[in-house]
């Protein structure tokens, strides 16, 4: 046991802030109290992402930061950027004290020891993914309305632009018992929207005991026996791997939201098959299609890499093209970043960056006028169904809360509980947000 506090700090995706909120929980529970002051904390946790090269540099600037104020913290870089860097880790900054990949995180409360004990570097980049989630135990303090819950991690897919096969490893799938059991201590402590995570989600597959093979459907249908489950969604999801049932639960699990983040990367059938993404434009209109034969309120969303080496100004075309199509109502778009040991780096890139920057420009001026259509279309309209988070600290007569279609809803209302699910005036809107009172 300690008196020291840490402070963490999270780079990267849904998945890399569920980690470091179980690493938060394995250090309180080893007696460090949370600090939201880095330059005040003992220990000071980096949990990185490597995705694209300003994530992974911009650890070495926050450190460089904190140890000019302060050099003698415990400095732990965690997360993707030490499973792709490794002991090179050590050369580029001495501040840092211990390296730990994202499989080995329940491992960070005894190599802090070590490194007190024997003033020595320490460094873990195995992948033991099972073990780490064995180590999630029975947490007790209040959680949000919506929760993140890991399902699977990894990713066998090797997409020519990516690090998250070097960084997270094969794909593996957490069991059926272990996922309800987290979901059910996730409701205990408030949660009513459950988002299931993976880097390939709707791969899921486990085969428990008894031979029974779970898919992720199964695992939806499982977690919505749960009565105080309101909501359920997943991210990410491959399109290759939306079968017919899952397609088909859209419509059937009232729990499942009609919403689905299903990233396509590129309109070109052409710099698909350089990205190795293993679809073409038509065959992922096809699940669009599907989907919204058995849903058809459902909407999309969608991630975008433009500048892929090779782009073509037809090839973009073709991808604003898809956009018109599928009419997607969310969207992270990003130009293309070169990533160390990828297929894509050694692909020669010769558009210039103001081509790239001004293409980026053109795609995200277009999501956001289809996205402020649609906000629009919901103006001077009830909304049934917004499940209200939480209330403001500053001004408790007004609320967030998210719509079925996952858009921010705030809400100026009195008396409202939050975890609720309550219909909403709308009244204005922008292309992110809604605005509205309580309708009755
Ligand atoms: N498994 C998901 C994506 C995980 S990575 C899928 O297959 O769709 C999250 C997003 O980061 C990707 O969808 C992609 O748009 C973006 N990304 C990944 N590598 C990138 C790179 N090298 N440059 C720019 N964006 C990248
Ligand atoms: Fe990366 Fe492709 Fe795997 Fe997604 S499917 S995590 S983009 S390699
Ligand atoms: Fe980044 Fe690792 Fe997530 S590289 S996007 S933190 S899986």
């Amino acid at each position: 046991m300690t008196n020291k506090s840490f402070f963490i700090k999270s780079y990267g995706c849904q998945m890399n802030e569920y980690d470091s909120e179980k690493i938060t929980s394995l250090l309180l529970k080893d007696g460090y109290s949370n600090s939201n002051d880095i330059n005040e904390a003992d220990l000071i946790v980096f949990n990185t992402c490597n995705i694209r090269d300003k994530a992974a540099q911009k650890v070495y600037s926050d450190i460089g930061r904190v140890t000019k104020k302060n050099s003698d913290k415990t400095i732990a870089l965690v997360g993707c950027v030490a499973q792709a860097e490794n002991e090179e880790i050590f050369k580029k900054n001495k501040y840092v004290d211990i390296v730990l990949g994202p499989q080995s995180y329940h491992l960070l409360p005894k190599m802090i020891d070590a490194h007190n004990e024997y003033q020595k570097k320490q460094i873990n980049t195995d992948f033991i993914i099972n073990e780490k989630f064995d180590f999630i135990h029975e947490e007790k303090s209040p959680k949000g309305v919506s929760s993140y819950i890991t399902i699977q991690e990894g990713c066998d897919k090797f997409c020519a632009f990516c690090v998250v096969p070097f960084t997270r490893g094969p794909e593996y799938s957490r069991s059926v018992i272990n996922i309800v059991e987290e979901t059910k201590s996730l409701l205990n402590r408030g949660t009513r929207e459950i988002v299931l995570l993976g880097q390939n989600v709707n791969a899921y597959s486990y085969t428990d005991e008894m031979s029974m093979t779970y898919n992720i459907s199964k695992l939806i249908d499982e977690i919505s026996k749960l009565d105080d489950v309101k909501r359920i969604r997943y991210t990410t999801s491959h399109p290759n791997n939306m079968d017919h049932e899952l397609m088909r639960l859209h419509g059937s699990n009232e729990k499942l939201m009609p919403f689905l983040h299903l990233p396509v990367q590129s309109g070109s059938n052409e710099i698909l098959k350089n990205m190795n993404r293993k679809y073409t434009v038509d065959e992922y209109k096809k699940i669009i299609d599907n989907l919204k034969d058995y849903c058809p309120n459902i909407e999309i969303s969608s991630d975008f890499i433009i500048g892929f080496p090779g782009e073509t100004e037809k090839d973009f075309q073709e991808t604003l093209n898809l956009i018109d199509y599928v009419q997607f109502k969310q969207s992270y778009s990003f130009i293309y970043s070169e990533r160390p040991g990828t297929k894509a780096a050694t692909i020669e890139d010769i558009t210039p960056i103001e081509e790239k920057k001004n293409r980026l420009s053109i795609l995200q001026k277009k999501l956001e006028g289809i996205q402020l259509k649609f906000n629009t279309s919901f103006c001077n309209t009830n909304i049934s169904n917004v499940l209200i988070e939480n209330q403001s600290q500053s001004n408790p007569e007004y609320y967030f809360g998210r719509s079925t279609f996952l858009q921010p809803v705030y809400v100026k209302a009195k008396n409202l509980v939050v975890g609720d699910i309550v219909p909403i005036g709308i009244e204005t809107c922008n292309h992110k947000s809604l605005y509205g009172t309580i309708s009755h």
